[in-house]
C-alpha cells in the first residue's frame, strides 16, 4: 500500500485493524518463543498496538517502527507516557521508559538506527502488505533483524470475497518465503470471531519462527 493510504486511514481514524486489548494469540503463546528476560522486541508496522504495552509490562524493551506520526503520538498519549523526541536520520525517535518507536518508512530503516533485537513480533504487518511489497518485506526483515526469532500472526480467507488489507497469506506462502531463514511452527490456528471485517469467514494462525538449527 502507498504511504498516503495509511496516512489517510490514521487521519480519518479508519483503524479497524487496531485491537482494543492485547492480542490473545500473543498473550497465550509469546512466552514459547523463548525471548530472554528483558530482551529487545521489535514490532514492525506497530500502529498504536496495545501489544507493545503488554510486551513492555512483561519486562521486554520494545522498539516499534511506524509510518504514521499520528499513530505514534496516540500510542504514547493513550498510555500516559511523555516521549523524548529526537531526529535519527530519516526517522523521528520517540523514546520513553521501556518503549521506543521509530516514526518513518520501515524500508528506510537500517540496522544502525534499529540496533540489535532479540525477537520480532509481527501482527498485522506482513499481512498488511500487498504482493510484491510483502515479498520485499519478507526478505528484508530477517536481514534487518539478524534473523531474530519471530512471533507472526497470519490470516487465511477467501480473497475474492473481500479486499485486503489484511491480505490472505497462505501457509505455503509463509513457508516459501521464511523457510530459508527460520524453523517454522504453527502454535495455534483459530476461527476469526464474527469473520474478517464482520463478513468473511477466516482463520488466523500464530507462528513461531525460530533460528535455524545448524
Ligand atoms: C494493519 S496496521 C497494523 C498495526 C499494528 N501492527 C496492529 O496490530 O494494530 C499496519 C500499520 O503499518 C503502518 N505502515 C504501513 N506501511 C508502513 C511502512 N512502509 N513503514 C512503517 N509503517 C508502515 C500503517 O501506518 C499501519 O499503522
Amino acid at each position: 500500500m502507498e504511504h498516503d493510504f495509511w496516512h489517510r486511514r490514521w487521519q480519518k481514524n479508519q483503524i479497524g485493524f487496531h485491537e482494543g486489548a492485547p492480542n490473545t494469540l500473543m498473550t497465550a503463546h509469546f512466552a514459547t518463543l523463548g525471548v530472554p528476560a528483558g530482551g529487545r522486541v521489535f514490532v514492525p508496522l506497530c500502529g498504536k498496538s496495545h501489544d507493545m504495552a503488554w510486551l513492555r509490562a512483561q519486562g521486554y524493551q520494545v522498539v516499534g517502527a511506524e509510518l504514521s506520526r499520528l499513530a505514534v503520538e496516540q500510542f504514547f498519549a493513550e498510555h500516559g507516557l511523555t516521549p523524548k523526541v529526537t531526529q535519527d536520520g530519516l526517522f523521528e525517535r520517540f523514546e520513553a521508559e521501556g518503549v521506543t518507536i521509530l516514526a518513518g518508512d520501515i524500508f528506510e530503516l537500517g540496522d544502525t538506527t534499529l540496533g540489535p533485537v532479540d525477537a520480532v513480533y509481527d501482527r498485522a504487518a506482513l499481512v498488511a502488505l500487498p504482493d510484491p511489497m510483502r515479498k520485499r518485506y519478507a526478505a528484508y526483515l530477517p536481514e534487518l533483524t539478524g534473523r531474530a526469532p519471530q512471533f507472526l500472526v497470519t490470516f487465511i480467507y477467501d480473497q475474492s470475497v473481500i479486499d485486503g488489507p489484511p491480505f490472505s497469506v497462505e501457509n505455503k506462502w509463509v513457508e516459501a518465503h521464511y523457510e530459508p531463514f527460520y524453523d517454522l511452527e504453527i502454535v495455534e490456528t483459530r476461527d476469526v470471531e464474527g469473520g474478517l471485517k464482520g463478513v468473511c469467514p477466516a482463520k488466523e494462525s500464530a507462528w513461531l519462527l525460530k533460528r535455524l538449527r545448524e
